[in-house]
């Protein structure tokens, strides 16, 4: 059974999206559901469902991200995570960070990437006049949203289109997209996933 960390600083959508779909006959489960924020909605829904939760605030260690880091690294060995899910994880990490979990962390970005890495994803997209955004599930490298991808998912941008209802609609997506490759991660089968 492969053990999966999952890493927010929010509301958790897309955690919740993952830890539903893990129960039967899956292959992995949700082992702790991490948080640099202590008041990030998604802890308190992990909780309910009976997954361990943990914070490792980041505002204490004022900007000193290697002591961030390592108080978020030993509170992961602890759970002794086979895969680590970053879910709307809102810290950039560091290239030691990442090379200590290298080939183990996978994220979720909401852009057809490698466009738009970053923020402010949906705005972009329309701002440029594309035709389709969409979300991004990638293996974690050092360099910011930028590693091999897993699968992607693509949404139609309409011409009333807003960043808000775009990005309702690809949450919609993302929900869809990261369980399915993490079943496939799980297996042991890295072949991309396009929906
Ligand atoms: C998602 O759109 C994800 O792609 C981005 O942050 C958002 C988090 O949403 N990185 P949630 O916390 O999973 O609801």
């Amino acid at each position: 059974m492969m053990r999966v960390a999952i890493l927010i600083s929010g509301g958790g959508s897309n955690m919740l999206a993952l830890a539903d779909s893990m129960t039967g006959a899956h292959p992995a489960r949700p082992v702790l559901v991490l948080s640099n924020k202590p008041d990030a909605g998604g802890l308190e829904k992990a909780a309910a469902r009976g997954i361990a939760t943990a914070c490792v605030d980041h505002r204490p260690f004022r900007g000193d991200r290697p002591a961030f880091e390592a108080a978020l690294h030993d509170r992961l060995v602890q759970a002794a995570p086979d895969l680590i899910c970053l879910a709307g994880f809102m810290r950039v990490l560091t290239e030691n960070f990442v090379e200590a979990w290298a080939g183990r962390m996978l994220n979720i970005h909401p852009s057809l990437l490698p466009k738009y890495r970053g923020l402010d994803t949906h705005a972009r997209a329309i701002a440029a006049g594309d035709s389709e955004a969409g979300c991004t599930v990638h293996e974690v490298t050092p360099a910011l949203d930028d590693g091999p991808v897993l699968g992607q998912a693509r949404v139609p941008i309409r011409t009333d289109e807003t960043p808000e209802t775009l990005a309702a609609r690809v949450l919609v997506q993302e929900h869809r997209l990261y369980p399915a490759v993490v079943a496939r991660v799980a297996t042991g089968d890295r072949r991309r996933i396009d929906l």
